[in-house]
């Protein structure tokens, strides 16, 4: 009898190795596969090291960087966000997100074994939509100089239109799992008064059913523009309500003068993963 020996692991670049980029590199790394991470700080790397074959101090405007860490890969995940816990200006943004997604493209052109590219973007790029229902056809805000550059960016990449790879982009919408409870980040605003109306209807999906979905996307091959939300299309205030009542704190006021904290108002429908045969694992449950 003859032996298989046909690869049966892939080989995986997280540009971005944050929340999400971490949890992704763990779970990749179990199944086998060989993972390789980027993180922008030198003293993240002992950590990464341990869910990763090797960890890579990069920034996404760095060209030589980016082409070097697809070399060879099969799969390519972008997960970046500004850096820090403080709110960037647009500028920040821009930086982070356009010069990763340009150097990207780039490089895929000389980079003949890489057939999935998986992009994160946001929900938040509908904007206001008075709470209506969006799907992936819907037009993006271009008002914000936020959504702006998370617009630009999926735009780099969909009309990447280099062959034989499958660029596939999941929105998502607010996420929260381990570390980021929407029970403790909600109930930290208990009795307290909030810029807005409270009637924004955000979206919120958990970590696990990212980590699903990326994968669910790599195996499937998908391409083309996908929402990654649960099945919540709650108010903030319903939502901060629920939350604070559930720990029997006090609920948070709201100040209607004030413009809201949330640039999202929209029902975000996840019909479409649904129907390429996505199974949510959260579909209702918060945390
Ligand atoms: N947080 C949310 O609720 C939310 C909602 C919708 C969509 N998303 C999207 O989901 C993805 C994952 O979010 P997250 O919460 O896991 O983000 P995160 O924890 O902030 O991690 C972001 C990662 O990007 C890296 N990074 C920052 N600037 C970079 C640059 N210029 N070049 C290369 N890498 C850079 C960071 O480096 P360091 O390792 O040095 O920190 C970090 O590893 C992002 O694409 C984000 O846009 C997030």
């Amino acid at each position: 009898m003859v032996a298989n020996f046909s690869r049966v692991f892939d080989k995986v670049a997280i540009i971005g190795c944050g929340y999400v980029g971490t949890a992704l590199a763990r779970y990749w790394q179990k199944k086998g596969h060989l993972v390789t991470a980027t993180t922008t700080r030198q003293e993240r790397v002992a950590k990464l090291e341990e869910v990763a074959a090797q960890v890579v101090v990069m920034k996404g405007h760095d060209a030589k960087a980016v082409q070097s860490i697809i070399q060879n890969q099969d799969t390519v995940l972008i997960s970046v966000a500004p850096v820090g816990d403080r709110q960037v200006d647009a500028k920040g943004y821009e930086e982070t997100y356009l010069p990763t997604v340009r150097n990207l493209v780039a490089a895929l052109r000389d980079a003949s074994t890489v057939k999935q590219l998986i992009y994160l973007s946001s929900c938040a790029i509908y904007g206001d939509k008075n709470g209506k229902w969006v799907d992936e056809a819907s037009p993006a805000d271009t008002n914000s100089e936020y959504n702006k550059v998370l617009y630009e960016a999926e735009q780099v990449l969909l009309h990447s239109a280099i062959k034989a790879i499958k660029v596939c982009i999941l929105r998502l919408g607010g996420i929260y799992g381990p570390g980021r409870e929407l029970t403790k980040r909600i109930g930290r605003f208990a009795g307290e008064t909030l810029p807005g109306s409270g009637e924004n209807i955000a979206c919120w999906i958990h970590l696990d059913d990212i980590i699903a979905a990326v994968e669910f996307v790599r195996q499937n091959r998908l391409d083309g523009i996908y929402n990654l939300v649960n099945d919540l299309h709650r108010t903030n205030r319903d939502l901060f309500d629920h939350i604070c009542d559930r720990q029997g704190l006090p609920r948070v006021s709201w100040d209607a003068t004030k413009p809201s904290f949330s640039s999202l108002n929209a029902c975000v429908d996840n019909q479409k993963i649904k129907a390429a045969g996505y199974k949510l694992i959260y579909p209702d449950t918060i945390v």
